[in-house]
């Protein structure tokens, strides 16, 4: 079963595609059959930063049935282990996914026979990119440190916390529970989510230790892309100290990636930044992401990042 990795960000520009892409150059370097896949609604161009060039095969072939399976949509690019599906060529094709064809990729996915599956998400908390974060126990946030997009990535991981609280409880007992705790106590509603779990667990025992457990299995990754010198080197870190205090999720802090003026030239020039200056300071912080990602990994074996069993 493939580990998946779904990749997003609170805000456009963070830098999601250039770190998917980064990423998967690293995991197929090292030999691992890696496959990437775009899953943005809008910007569908994770295809430049790996500098392979438009493919003809897309996720909308498989989402107008023009082939039957979403194998069939897989292109190789210029990097040996490295695979990719294009992202939707019409915005309207995955902006319109209905839920039935949502699970379809879904499970499509889980099924695919690569070592590890990345997947370039939109930005922001759209119902589209929550839903694929759900496909995996595991998630990767990028986010730069400017304050709007530090605000945004903590409203996208909330989001995404509630997302699967909502898919252990069904929608009406979670809404009911809900209602209920914030009856007895005014502050325990969704802005609260740990106060909300605490009253959930006392109204319903046997569901609220389902969700702790399920909660429990979540691990998440934190990185700081385009971080320059004048910035604070520890936002990242204290962003992931106030998002385990209240929302109580394990999240871990992946790094600091430098700002480079070469990461636009390489996009510019249809080169992986990584083959284009490799020995850069930026090339060094994705290596230690890298590295801290395959740690993360190996810390939870026995628990691998599977698909979840709504598929
Ligand atoms: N570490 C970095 N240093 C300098 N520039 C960077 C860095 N990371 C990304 N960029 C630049 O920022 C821009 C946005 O990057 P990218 O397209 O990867 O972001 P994104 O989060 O996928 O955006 P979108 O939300 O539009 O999909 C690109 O022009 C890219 O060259
Ligand atoms: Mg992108």
């Amino acid at each position: 079963m493939p580990q998946i990795w779904p990749i997003g960000g609170g805000k456009g520009g963070t830098g999601k595609s250039f770190i998917t892409g980064s990423l998967g150059i690293i995991l197929a370097g090292e030999g691992y059959q890696t496959l990437l896949i775009d899953l943005d609604l809008g910007a569908a161009n994770l295809h430049t930063t790996i500098g392979a060039s438009n493919p003809g095969r897309s996720l909308s072939d498989f989402i107008n049935k023009k082939v039957a399976t979403l194998n069939e949509t897989i292109v190789p690019t210029p990097t040996p282990n490295l695979f990719i599906i294009s992202g939707a060529m019409n915005n309207l094709d995955i902006a319109n996914l209905a839920h039935e064809q949502k699970m379809r990729i879904r499970r499509e996915i889980a099924k695919l026979p690569y070592d590890y599956i990345l997947l370039d998400l939109g930005a922001g908390t759209a119902f589209n990119t929550i839903d694929f974060f759900m496909i995996s126990n595991f998630g990767i946030f990028i986010t730069t440190p400017e304050p709007t997009a530090t605000e945004n990535i903590y409203r996208l991981i909330r989001s995404v916390y509630f997302r699967k609280i909502r898919q252990v409880l069904d929608v009406h007992h979670f809404r009911t529970l809900a209602k209920e705790a914030e009856e007895q106590n005014s502050k325990a509603t969704v802005t609260n989510p740990d106060l909300l779990l605490g009253m959930i667990k006392k109204l319903d025992p046997e569901k609220g230790e389902m969700l702790e457990q399920e909660l429990n299995t979540l691990e998440f990754g934190l990185v700081m892309n385009q971080h320059r010198n004048q910035d604070n080197p520890n936002i990242g870190k204290f962003i992931c100290q106030i998002i385990q205090k209240h929302l109580a999720l394990k999240i871990q802090f992946l790094g600091n990636i430098a700002f480079d003026e070469n990461v636009h030239l390489a996009v510019v020039n249809k080169r992986p930044f990584l083959f284009m200056s490799p020995y850069a300071r930026t090339a060094t912080d994705l290596k230690e992401c890298f590295k801290k990602l395959l740690t993360m990994k190996d810390k939870s074996s026995g628990i691998p990042y599977a698909v979840d069993q709504v598929l």
